[in-house]
Protein backbone atom coordinates (compact mmCIF):
# COMPACT_ATOMS: atom_id res chain seq x y z
CA UNK A 1 0.00 0.00 0.00
CA UNK A 2 1.17 3.40 -0.51
CA UNK A 3 -0.31 6.54 1.10
CA UNK A 4 -1.31 9.35 -0.88
CA UNK A 5 -2.12 13.49 -0.63
CA UNK A 6 -4.45 14.08 -2.94
CA UNK A 7 -7.13 16.79 -2.97
CA UNK A 8 -6.75 17.22 0.45
CA UNK A 9 -7.75 13.66 1.26
CA UNK A 10 -5.68 10.95 2.52
CA UNK A 11 -5.53 8.11 -0.35
CA UNK A 12 -3.97 4.47 -0.08
CA UNK A 13 -3.22 2.44 -3.18
CA UNK A 14 -2.01 -0.72 -3.76
CA UNK A 15 -0.27 -0.51 -6.99
CA UNK A 16 3.20 -1.60 -7.97
CA UNK A 17 5.25 1.58 -6.92
CA UNK A 18 6.95 1.97 -10.43
CA UNK A 19 3.12 2.98 -11.86
CA UNK A 20 2.77 6.43 -13.42
CA UNK A 21 0.60 9.14 -11.14
CA UNK A 22 -1.42 9.32 -13.95
CA UNK A 23 -2.78 5.63 -13.96
CA UNK A 24 -3.31 5.86 -9.83
CA UNK A 25 -5.19 9.07 -10.97
CA UNK A 26 -7.50 8.55 -14.03
CA UNK A 27 -7.38 3.83 -12.74
CA UNK A 28 -7.49 3.30 -9.12
CA UNK A 29 -8.76 6.82 -7.60
CA UNK A 30 -11.10 7.34 -10.66
CA UNK A 31 -10.45 11.10 -11.08
CA UNK A 32 -10.62 11.46 -15.22
CA UNK A 33 -10.02 15.37 -15.47
CA UNK A 34 -6.58 14.82 -15.85
CA UNK A 35 -5.79 13.39 -19.26
CA UNK A 36 -3.59 11.11 -21.37
CA UNK A 37 -1.85 12.76 -24.39
CA UNK A 38 1.86 11.37 -24.77
CA UNK A 39 2.93 9.46 -22.34
CA UNK A 40 5.99 10.51 -22.27
CA UNK A 41 5.98 13.91 -20.35
CA UNK A 42 5.68 15.76 -24.09
CA UNK A 43 2.28 16.96 -24.75
CA UNK A 44 1.39 18.53 -20.90
CA UNK A 45 -2.29 17.36 -20.89
CA UNK A 46 -1.71 15.17 -17.41
CA UNK A 47 0.04 17.66 -15.97
CA UNK A 48 -0.72 18.00 -11.76
CA UNK A 49 0.49 19.87 -8.93
CA UNK A 50 3.08 18.18 -6.59
CA UNK A 51 3.47 20.43 -3.74
CA UNK A 52 2.45 23.15 -5.84
CA UNK A 53 4.71 22.86 -8.45
CA UNK A 54 3.38 21.26 -12.16
CA UNK A 55 4.41 17.78 -12.57
CA UNK A 56 3.84 15.37 -15.77
CA UNK A 57 1.68 12.86 -14.08
CA UNK A 58 2.69 10.16 -16.73
CA UNK A 59 6.51 9.63 -15.86
CA UNK A 60 6.12 10.57 -12.47
CA UNK A 61 6.22 6.74 -10.29
CA UNK A 62 3.96 7.19 -7.71
CA UNK A 63 6.62 5.62 -5.37
CA UNK A 64 8.54 9.64 -5.36
CA UNK A 65 4.80 10.61 -3.93
CA UNK A 66 4.73 9.58 -0.61
CA UNK A 67 4.04 12.40 1.17
CA UNK A 68 3.41 15.20 -1.31
CA UNK A 69 0.17 17.01 -1.69
CA UNK A 70 -0.96 16.53 -5.16
CA UNK A 71 -3.56 18.52 -6.72
CA UNK A 72 -5.18 17.55 -9.59
CA UNK A 73 -8.27 19.38 -11.56
CA UNK A 74 -10.96 17.99 -9.51
CA UNK A 75 -8.97 19.51 -6.07
CA UNK A 76 -8.18 23.03 -7.94
CA UNK A 77 -11.77 24.12 -6.76
CA UNK A 78 -14.75 22.70 -5.55
CA UNK A 79 -17.41 24.86 -7.88
CA UNK A 80 -14.91 26.31 -10.58
CA UNK A 81 -14.11 29.14 -8.53
CA UNK A 82 -10.60 29.56 -8.95
CA UNK A 83 -9.63 32.52 -10.90
CA UNK A 84 -8.24 30.78 -13.46
CA UNK A 85 -11.21 28.69 -14.13
CA UNK A 86 -13.09 31.48 -13.79
CA UNK A 87 -11.07 33.09 -16.50
CA UNK A 88 -11.41 30.70 -18.89
CA UNK A 89 -15.26 30.73 -18.69
CA UNK A 90 -15.38 34.39 -19.30
CA UNK A 91 -12.79 34.06 -22.07
CA UNK A 92 -14.35 30.71 -23.46
CA UNK A 93 -11.26 29.20 -23.70
CA UNK A 94 -11.25 24.92 -24.85
CA UNK A 95 -12.29 23.85 -28.22
CA UNK A 96 -12.10 20.24 -28.18
CA UNK A 97 -11.00 20.11 -24.47
CA UNK A 98 -8.74 17.63 -24.31
CA UNK A 99 -5.58 19.54 -23.49
CA UNK A 100 -7.60 22.03 -21.19
CA UNK A 101 -6.98 20.32 -17.76
CA UNK A 102 -3.13 19.97 -18.11
CA UNK A 103 -3.18 23.74 -19.47
CA UNK A 104 -5.62 25.25 -16.63
CA UNK A 105 -3.19 23.49 -13.95
CA UNK A 106 0.05 24.77 -16.01
CA UNK A 107 -1.82 28.33 -15.43
CA UNK A 108 -2.62 28.11 -12.32
CA UNK A 109 1.13 27.19 -10.97
CA UNK A 110 2.49 30.09 -12.92
CA UNK A 111 -0.18 32.53 -11.56
CA UNK A 112 1.23 31.02 -7.48
CA UNK A 113 4.32 32.09 -8.42
CA UNK A 114 3.97 34.90 -10.96
CA UNK A 115 0.90 36.79 -9.84
CA UNK A 116 1.24 39.32 -12.64
CA UNK A 117 3.21 37.93 -15.64
CA UNK A 118 4.49 39.12 -18.38
CA UNK A 119 3.65 37.54 -21.89
CA UNK A 120 7.54 36.04 -21.76
CA UNK A 121 6.31 34.57 -18.51
CA UNK A 122 3.32 32.73 -20.24
CA UNK A 123 5.01 31.95 -23.45
CA UNK A 124 8.08 30.10 -21.01
CA UNK A 125 5.52 28.67 -18.24
CA UNK A 126 2.62 27.44 -21.10
CA UNK A 127 5.31 26.61 -24.04
CA UNK A 128 5.38 22.66 -23.09
CA UNK A 129 1.69 21.91 -22.87
CA UNK A 130 0.32 21.52 -26.08
CA UNK A 131 -3.00 22.75 -27.63
CA UNK A 132 -3.75 20.74 -31.43
CA UNK A 133 -6.76 23.26 -31.48
CA UNK A 134 -4.39 26.21 -31.33
CA UNK A 135 -6.15 27.82 -28.83
CA UNK A 136 -3.21 29.25 -27.35
CA UNK A 137 -4.09 33.42 -27.64
CA UNK A 138 -7.30 32.59 -25.71
CA UNK A 139 -5.24 31.00 -23.00
CA UNK A 140 -2.81 33.99 -23.25
CA UNK A 141 -6.11 36.42 -22.55
CA UNK A 142 -7.17 34.05 -19.56
CA UNK A 143 -4.00 34.41 -18.16
CA UNK A 144 -4.12 38.28 -18.24
CA UNK A 145 -7.55 37.92 -17.02
CA UNK A 146 -7.18 35.72 -14.13
CA UNK A 147 -4.36 37.72 -12.96
CA UNK A 148 -6.25 41.27 -13.21
CA UNK A 149 -7.38 41.25 -9.80
CA UNK A 150 -3.91 41.06 -8.62
CA UNK A 151 -2.50 43.77 -11.10
CA UNK A 152 -4.97 45.58 -9.97
CA UNK A 153 -4.53 45.59 -6.67
CA UNK A 154 -0.53 45.83 -7.30
CA UNK A 155 -1.54 48.94 -9.28
CA UNK A 156 -3.81 50.06 -6.04
CA UNK A 157 -0.53 49.53 -3.67
CA UNK A 158 1.73 51.41 -6.21
CA UNK A 159 -0.77 54.41 -6.17
CA UNK A 160 -0.70 55.11 -2.67
CA UNK A 161 1.64 57.41 -1.31
S1 LIG B 1 0.59 12.59 -21.32
FE1 LIG B 1 2.05 13.38 -19.93
S2 LIG B 1 3.11 14.90 -21.03
FE2 LIG B 1 1.79 13.99 -22.50
S1 LIG C 1 -8.65 22.46 -26.93
FE1 LIG C 1 -8.39 20.78 -28.28
S2 LIG C 1 -6.37 20.11 -27.88
FE2 LIG C 1 -6.53 21.95 -26.80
Amino acid sequence: MIALMVNGESRKVDVDPSTPLLWVLRDTLGLMGTKYGCGIAVCGACTVHVDGEPVRACITPISSLAGKAITTIEGLSADNGHPVQRAWITVDVPQCGYCQSGQIMSAAALLAKHPSPTDADIDQAMSGVLCRCGTYSRIRRAIHLAAAPAKSTATKKGDEP
